[in-house]
């Protein structure tokens, strides 16, 4: 499964890139609004920090101004995934976008249905809003498992399954179970991921241990 981190904080994003392990960013226009920043200067500083997928939020609604916005904001690197909503005006302009070469991802997607036609209209990204649908008494990993169920059923659906809307460490696992290719998780949750209370536990018995026997490796 890849990482991707749900933010537009650039100090956060070269942490969490400086372990090696991240493979992407998302960013939205309410991440943009909580940095403070100007969106294009985020955005070009985020993929000069990481080479993989960086997502930049159209905010047109029409899709004439989305394909404008999508390849203005394409041009800011090779590496920006343009980020359209997904309404008929964002699949269109998903259509276009991805026939010319950019990579897109269709965002607030709530339904198997919406998926599969972000796949037909080639979407490299889908972002199926499982905190969202959680938050409405609603199964969100159920929407994942329908979607990777029905991606499966066809080989020239090729859209990755892009996990979002995660709120907790049971939610990536259960993404990664469900087959979701990829997960965009905020900072503070991915880096509970690593965290254990028996790992500290032993590791602390451990270190006590070894004080004991005098030694040191180097
Ligand atoms: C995904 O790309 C979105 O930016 C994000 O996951 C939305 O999460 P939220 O529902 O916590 O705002």
């Amino acid at each position: 499964m890849k990482f991707f981190v749900d933010t537009a904080d650039l100090a956060e994003i070269e942490e969490i890139a400086a372990t090696g392990l991240l493979d992407g960013v998302t960013t939205n226009p309410s991440l943009i609004l909580k940095s403070g920043r100007p969106m294009v200067d985020v955005i070009r500083d985020i993929t000069a920090v990481v080479p993989g997928p960086v997502s930049a939020e159209v905010t047109a609604t029409k899709a004439d101004k989305m394909i404008e916005e999508g390849r203005f904001l394409a041009a800011i690197a090779s590496n920006v995934t343009v980020k359209l909503p997904l309404t008929w005006d964002g699949l269109r302009a998903c259509k276009v976008l991805t026939g010319e070469g950019f990579l897109v991802n269709v965002t607030l997607c709530f339904s198997a249905n919406q998926a599969l036609l972000a796949a037909k209209a080639g979407a490299t990204f889908i972002s199926p809003f499982i905190g969202r649908l959680d938050d409405l008494g609603l199964d969100g990993m159920k929407l994942i498992d329908d979607i990777r169920t029905i991606y499966d059923n066809y080989d020239e659906l090729e859209t990755e399954i892009l996990a979002a809307s995660i709120r907790t460490v049971n939610h990536v696992q259960q993404a990664a179970l469900a087959g979701a290719d990829v997960s965009t998780v905020p900072p503070a949750i991915l880096k509970k991921l690593a965290e254990h209370p028996l790992t500290d536990k032993g590791l602390e018995q451990f270190l006590s241990d070894w004080a004991k026997t005098g030694q040191s490796i180097l």
